[in-house]
């Protein structure tokens, strides 16, 4: 193998890409390329891993190397993108390498945290395919949340992601929470219940919370995610310093930066298609709304940390746009829900297994933030409130959750948060190792032929 450019690589900074032509790529061993590069660069490199390896009979037109300590992760094996044949699509290959080699998997496919629906069996699964599998833990304390760790460590070797809300608390007022609760009051008396007599926050926010740090500290998940916002620099550098990878997610370029100027590692680019809530830092502040295009392209642009694309993606044709984005990954939530691993009960699945899941709604009033949800009973009231009269997250989400109860016990599902993205219809019911399968055959597929495959 000839080596044709010396590329310093763009992802981590401490990589190098070397594009090559001709000779006996598959065979071609590290040790051999390595001494091909010049003596200076052969003498940096500590430790050379060549992520690439090409079908027989192809010769790779590119390979990339990290310049490594030995005290870093171990690399990957082979990617999909090994068998990528176009120079051309060489500086995403970085970006989508160098975040696999980040967060140690295989697939450049993220499943979402979906607290209330993802479980640890979910993530393990996922993982174990090859992908990133995440834990949410936004909505559980400190003994929930070590007992998922423990289900998930319990099912999988490899790296998986524990999500953590920074939503800042809640401003309390009294008399809007009396006004929201009176005006659920009918709904709740034709369930034949009462509204509770007062309202709590009931989730605590990772911000300031010394002892889930703590936690996290000591368990030290692979991957941590931060949804709305994130936490003060000593609890990133502390998590850094634990060796735990950092995600957080965007929905504009200022809230990017933000995350970048707090030292993550990632930034997952939340377009308005997404399901679930809005990672937005402030529920409050004007919103752009930018769609996962959009919004991708921006990041992919004007970020220096790599992005993974989430927000409707729901097929390997999609994450392939993704990644032509410049995306380094893609994160998809809906999709996994129909998977028997996560704990969406009968009636989530048969609306999303139906032609209702064509119909999403943004609406604060089943939680107090922007949150994507399949149309039901919930997102009604939504058109027909002033969504400034609903309390602040998470204590409006107390109301809700037990609207939801009452209606339930009543044989009414229409007030579940049943969060959906708007990619539902194309949503699947089948085992999570199935789905990653089939995502990572599609990707393959668009990827060659740029086309997906239905
Ligand atoms: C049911 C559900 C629950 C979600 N819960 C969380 C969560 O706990 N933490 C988080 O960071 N994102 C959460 N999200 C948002 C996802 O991280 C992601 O942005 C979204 O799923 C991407 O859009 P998609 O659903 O169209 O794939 C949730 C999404 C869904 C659908």
């Amino acid at each position: 193998m000839r080596i044709k450019r010396v590329v310093p690589g763009a992802g981590s900074g401490r990589s190098l890409l070397l594009v090559c032509g001709g000779g006996a790529g598959p065979s071609a061993r590290a040790g051999v390329l390595a001494s091909s590069v010049s003596a200076k660069a052969t003498a940096e490199i500590a430790r050379v891993w060549l992520l690439v390896r090409a079908p027989s009979g192809i010769s790779p037109p590119f390979c990339f190397f990290k310049l490594g300590s030995a005290a870093a992760p171990p690399p990957p094996a082979e990617g999909w993108f090994s068998r990528s044949r176009s120079a051309a699509r060489v500086p995403r290959l970085i970006a989508v390498s160098a975040l696999l080699e980040l967060l140690g998997i295989r697939l450049p496919i993220v499943q979402a945290p979906m607290a209330g629906v993802s479980t640890p069996a979910l993530a393990a699964a996922v993982s174990n395919a090859g992908a990133l599998g995440s834990v949410a833990v936004g909505t559980a304390d400190v003994e929930a949340t070590r007992r998922m760790l423990g289900e998930v460590r319990a099912r999988t070797q490899r790296p998986f992601n524990l999500n953590v809300f920074c939503h800042r608390p809640a401003r309390r007022d009294a008399a809007r929470e009396a006004r929201w609760l009176a005006a659920l009051a009918p709904r709740f008396q034709s369930f034949g219940g009462a509204p509770p007599a007062q309202l709590d926050e009931v989730y605590r926010s990772f911000v300031g919370d010394d002892e889930m740090l703590a936690l996290l500290l000591d368990e030290r998940p692979p991957v941590v995610s931060f949804h709305f916002g994130a936490p003060p620099r000593a609890a990133i550098d502390a998590l850094h310093g634990a060796g735990t990878r950092l995600l957080g997610s965007a929905t504009s370029l200022d809230e990017a930066r933000a995350l970048e100027a707090a030292g993550v590692d990632a930034i997952v680019a939340q377009g308005y298609e997404a399901g679930g809530h809005r990672g937005v830092a402030d529920p409050d502040a004007p919103d752009d709304r930018l769609g996962t295009l959009a919004l991708t392209r921006l990041l992919a642009a004007r970020c220096r940390v790599p992005v993974v694309a989430a927000g409707g993606i729901m097929d390997g044709a999609g994450i392939a746009a993704a990644l032509a984005l410049g995306a380094a990954a893609a994160q998809l939530g809906t999709a996994f829900i129909g998977c028997p691993e996560s704990s969406a009960d009968d009636a989530y699945r048969a609306a999303l297994a139906s032609p209702a899941s064509a119909h999403t709604v943004m609406t604060r009033v089943v939680s107090g933030r922007p949150a994507r949800c399949l149309a039901n009973r919930f997102t009604e009231l939504g058109a027909i409130v002033d969504e400034r009269e609903v309390p602040d997250y998470p204590v409006a989400y107390a109301a809700g959750k037990a609207l939801a109860a009452a209606a339930r016990a009543a044989g009414e599902p229409g007030y579940g948060a049943q969060w959906a993205g708007q990619g539902a219809p194309l949503a699947r019911f089948v085992p999570a190792a199935a789905l990653v399968a089939a995502l990572e055959a599609e990707l393959l597929q668009a990827s060659r032929t740029g086309a997906s495959s239905i």
